[in-house]
Formats: structure tokens, C-alpha cells, sequence
């Protein structure tokens, strides 16, 4: 099966494809298998194409309703990245409520004078409340280690849980891990960003969509709140407005980037592409 991949995806299992190019997804009439991380796909323009094996558990952008309708199947890598987003998630946390990069900063620039008891202080984490908006594979890992850090957990699974209004009024720490659907897009908006603490800290390692990101930009700049952001609606471009901020931790969308998850994925999509080329079940088929 011809295969067309956007870059050379990591670890060995890549190395086991047969029949496969690294490319820009530009019109090809003899490609069947296309593997993309989450990039638009034109099905108009690969008339060949049976197949989309996503590298990544969101496929938000694929254009799966098309795909499908035109009988593509697709596949994505959901399981082998939850621990690596639940853990980026406790980083973006501690980094963003013990005000770690900011430290760093203020060493680095030689703004450290005076003794350690005098001043910059946080706020503690042990004993706060975190409201996990989305109990799914990953919001349930990240809820797992809550327990180590002696949390109270609020949770909200679609209409299941914490009522969302409630859960943002009562958390000291929010972080989301819903999916992007159109019923998240926008989930957060102005006036549910307005229902945060002062001083609470937002965290989002799932998809930027689901927070309006201008309201969220000016909360960030009248400095009523703190964030940890891995992710964006523009991405790379990251609102020029959050670069000089203190109060907000930035990664770049980072959350499976891990060699031994990121390697995990390959495995999963390279299994994939195996079991259709063999006529098999598919191992992790979008439905
Ligand atoms: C995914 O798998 O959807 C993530 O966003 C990649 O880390």
C-alpha cells in the first residue's frame, strides 16, 4: 500500500512501512495510506486514499465526517499518551501556582538579592482544590496524581460530575481535557473564565479552541488569574500579549512529547496500517 507520511515519525515502528514517502500533503492520485498528525485532509485531492492513520489522539482537524463519508477509514493513537499529558499537566501546575519560571527568570537576571524569607511568595498547592474539566483517559490520570498532593478533586464529564459553573466557582486549579468537538468549542468562554477565583490558576494541555483565547489573553494581562498553556488556536503563533507575562507558564504543545510515548504512537499507527493492508480489524479505528 502506498503510503504518504508528513515527516518521519519517531521510533523503529516507522522503519517497518514498506512503501512510504515523506512529503507535503500536495494532490496525488497514487497514495492510499496518508499519516498526518492532525493536519487537514483534502480527500478530493488523494482519489487513491483508503486510509488516515493519525499521529495523535485528537483528530479535530482532520475533516473526519468528510473522510469518512467517502469511505476513508482512520485511525488515531488514543491510551499510549495519557500519562505524558497527565504529567505535563502537573508541571504546567506546579510551574504556574509555585511560580517557577518566574523564579528562574528573576535568578538568571541577577534580580535575586536579600534573603530567601523575604518575599515571593505563592500560593499553596497541598490541601486546594482541582476541578478537572473532562474525566476521560487523561483527566482521570491527571486525577490519579492528585491524590499523592493531597487534593480535594472536583470533575466534570460532559453532563455527568460537578456542574462546569460550579466546578469553576469552587477550584483553586482548572485544567481541561475534553476533546475539541463543536460542543467544547468555546466551552470556556468570557463569562466562564469570569466565574474563576481570583488567583486561580488555569491550565489547558488540550486543545486552545476550547477556551476563548482573547477573554482568557485579558484575564492573563489584569493579572486576576495564573495559566499553564500547552496549547493554542493559532499554533505556533502564540498572542504576543502572553510573552511578557509572569503569570502564565507557555509550552509548545508538548504534552505527548515524550521519546518513549511519541515512539508508542508510531508503534500504534504503523499497527494500524499493517492490519488494514492485511484486511484485519483496526486496532484503534475513529468512529
Ligand atoms: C494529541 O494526541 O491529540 C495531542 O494533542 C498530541 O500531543
Amino acid at each position: 500500500m502506498k503510503v504518504l507520511a508528513t515527516r518521519r515519525y519517531p521510533g523503529p515502528a516507522f522503519e517497518e512501512l514498506r512503501d512510504v514517502e515523506v512529503g507535503e500533503l500536495r494532490p496525488r492520485d497514487d497514495v492510499e495510506a496518508l499519516v498526518v498528525a492532525n493536519d487537514p485532509v483534502d480527500p478530493a485531492h488523494f482519489p487513491a486514499l483508503r486510509l488516515v492513520a493519525n499521529f495523535g489522539v485528537g483528530y479535530d482537524r482532520l475533516g473526519v465526517g468528510e473522510l469518512h463519508a467517502r469511505g476513508i477509514a482512520v485511525t488515531n493513537t488514543p491510551g499510549v499518551l495519557d500519562a505524558a499529558t497527565a504529567d505535563l499537566t502537573w508541571a504546567l501546575i506546579l510551574a504556574a501556582r509555585r511560580r517557577v519560571v518566574e523564579g528562574d527568570r528573576r535568578v538568571r537576571a541577577g534580580e535575586w538579592s536579600g534573603s530567601w524569607a523575604d518575599g515571593f511568595l505563592a500560593e499553596e498547592l497541598t490541601g486546594s482544590t482541582l476541578g478537572i474539566v473532562g474525566l476521560g483517559r487523561i483527566g482521570s490520570a491527571v486525577a490519579r496524581r492528585a491524590e499523592g498532593f493531597e487534593l480535594r478533586v472536583l470533575s466534570t464529564r460532559r453532563s455527568s460530575g460537578t456542574p462546569l459553573d460550579d466546578l469553576l466557582q469552587q477550584s483553586d486549579i482548572v485544567t481541561i481535557h475534553a476533546p475539541l468537538t463543536p460542543e467544547t468549542h468555546g466551552l470556556i468562554d468570557v463569562r466562564r473564565l469570569s466565574l474563576l477565583r481570583d488567583g486561580a490558576c488555569f491550565v489547558n494541555t488540550a486543545r486552545g479552541e476550547i477556551v476563548d483565547e482573547d477573554a482568557l489573553v485579558a484575564e492573563l494581562v489584569s493579572g486576576r488569574i495564573r495559566a499553564g498553556l500547552d496549547v493554542f488556536v493559532h499554533e505556533p503563533h502564540v498572542p504576543e500579549s502572553l510573552m511578557s507575562l509572569p503569570n502564565v507558564v507557555l509550552t509548545p504543545h508538548i504534552g505527548s512529547g515524550t521519546r518513549q510515548t511519541r515512539e508508542a504512537m508510531t508503534r500504534i499507527l504503523v499497527d494500524n496500517i499493517h492490519a488494514f493492508e492485511r484486511g484485519d480489524e483496526l486496532l484503534t479505528p475513529v468512529r
